[in-house]
């Protein structure tokens, strides 16, 4: 059963930055209830309304993960270990985005599955066989009629996006070799809750995974975690490795039960969890809309950093506008000279000048602070100063 938990508003369509032609022709976004909720029986937490996907992934998707530094090193880590330790024949990437991840393997061995045909285009012209689809049993049946088995499945940051899950699992497991691995990763429900970065929900965020639901979810399909590392990226990620049950060549490292005993503790398997959790959410709001109030009071410019999917959520649920937030600065060149979701606030192209004329900035990309303080080292000895919501909202 599923059991509603946080109301988190209103929103708009979160990569859906709205264009000037857009805007002054009075486009009517698409606006819908974005309402959490916690499935007792699985433990999974999702969204309650569901978004279809072609509404959402299409040929103009803006996000390149090739543009942020935190993630081509994390990719390249991860590809040095993935040779090193599983020495795959054919790898098989889901949600491949502009190939960030897969650049970093032998061109032969690679398949990339990417339905925003923008992107798709982008790794077919490094020369990497892409298909620019949805990942569906249909597919897996086409690639498994051609390659016969995949022995590594990965996917980062996409699996929390299909709203068949059954679906998602049945494909992977018909296509992976018996001693396959499937690697996945994707933000962590626990870090989501102890940070109250309630941001990581939006419309393209359908699930956000525990161990203990993925270990729910995988065990009909006779698969199971055998090994969890837990990742800095986007705001606290979990990387899962997965195995068939049937395969006892590889143990299962004590990690498993390390992060399913922390998230027990945290209380994920209990609904009160969830409600204090919401309860949390409402008093950042207030902080937040407190802190921006004072520092506007004082005639102050805010720059947005980071135009940020997860920026729209905090956007339109605390009712910030361009007579809080002026505009925002980005390095995507599919947001720049839009406006963000829902609200008249542009986005501007990142520009050092404007920085240094600019003492606040609110940090839209807080998943990325680390990478962004070193950036912005000179706008912080000089004085500047960034407002945040994570962990607790504070001007930093
Ligand atoms: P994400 O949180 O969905 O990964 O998006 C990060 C956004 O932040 C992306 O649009 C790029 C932007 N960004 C900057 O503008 N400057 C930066 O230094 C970093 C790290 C990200």
């Amino acid at each position: 059963m599923n059991k509603k938990f946080l109301n988190l508003g209103l929103q708009p369509l979160a990569n859906k930055y709205l264009t000037k032609k857009e805007k002054l022709s009075n486009f009517k976004e698409d606006f819908y209830r974005l309402e959490v909720c916690f499935n007792t029986k699985n433990k999974l937490v999702s969204l309650y309304k569901k978004i279809n996907v072609k509404k959402m992934f299409n040929n103009n998707y803006p996000y390149k993960s090739s543009l942020s530094l935190t993630m081509l090193k994390s990719f390249k880590e991860l590809s040095t270990m993935i040779k090193k330790k599983f020495k795959p024949k054919l790898f098989l990437e889901i949600g491949s985005n502009d190939g960030a991840l897969v650049q970093n393997f032998n061109k032969n061995k690679v398949i990339c599955v990417e339905p925003c045909s923008n992107l798709a285009k982008i790794t077919k012209k490094k020369g990497y066989l892409t298909f620019d689809k949805y990942w569906n049993f249909k597919l897996a049946k086409k690639i498994k009629s051609k390659f016969k088995t995949v022995n590594i499945v990965y996917s980062a940051n996409t699996l929390t996006h299909i709203e068949n899950l059954n679906d998602v699992f049945k494909s992977i497991t018909h296509i992976l070799s018996k001693n396959g691995v499937l690697i996945i990763e994707d933000p962590s429900l626990l870090e989501c809750l102890k940070k109250i970065s309630y941001d990581q929900f939006y419309n393209e965020h359908i699930y956000l995974f525990s161990a203990i639901a993925v270990k729910n979810i995988i065990n009909k399909f006779k698969l199971e975690i055998f090994d969890i590392q837990v990742l800095d990226t986007h705001g606290g990620s979990l990387r899962y490795f997965i195995k068939r049950t049937s395969n006892k060549s590889i143990l299962i490292n004590k990690s498993v039960k390390k992060q399913i005993k922390k998230e027990i503790n945290f209380g994920l398997n209990n609904f009160s969890t969830y409600k204090k959790f919401a309860q949390k959410v409402k008093k950042s709001r207030n902080k937040l809309n407190n802190i921006l109030k004072k520092v506007k009071k004082n005639k102050n410019i805010i720059i947005g950093y980071g135009a940020t999917a997860k920026a729209t959520t905090i956007l339109n649920y605390c009712g910030i506008d361009n007579d809080t937030i002026d505009f925002f600065l980005d390095t995507t060149p599919g947001k720049v000279n839009k406006f963000m979701p829902g609200k008249n606030i542009k986005i501007l192209p990142y520009n050092k000048k404007i920085i240094d004329r600019t003492n606040y900035m609110f940090l839209g990309a807080w998943n990325f602070k680390k990478e962004i303080f070193i950036k912005e080292s000179k706008f912080i000895s000089n004085g500047g100063k960034f407002i945040t919501h994570v962990p607790i909202p504070k001007i930093i």
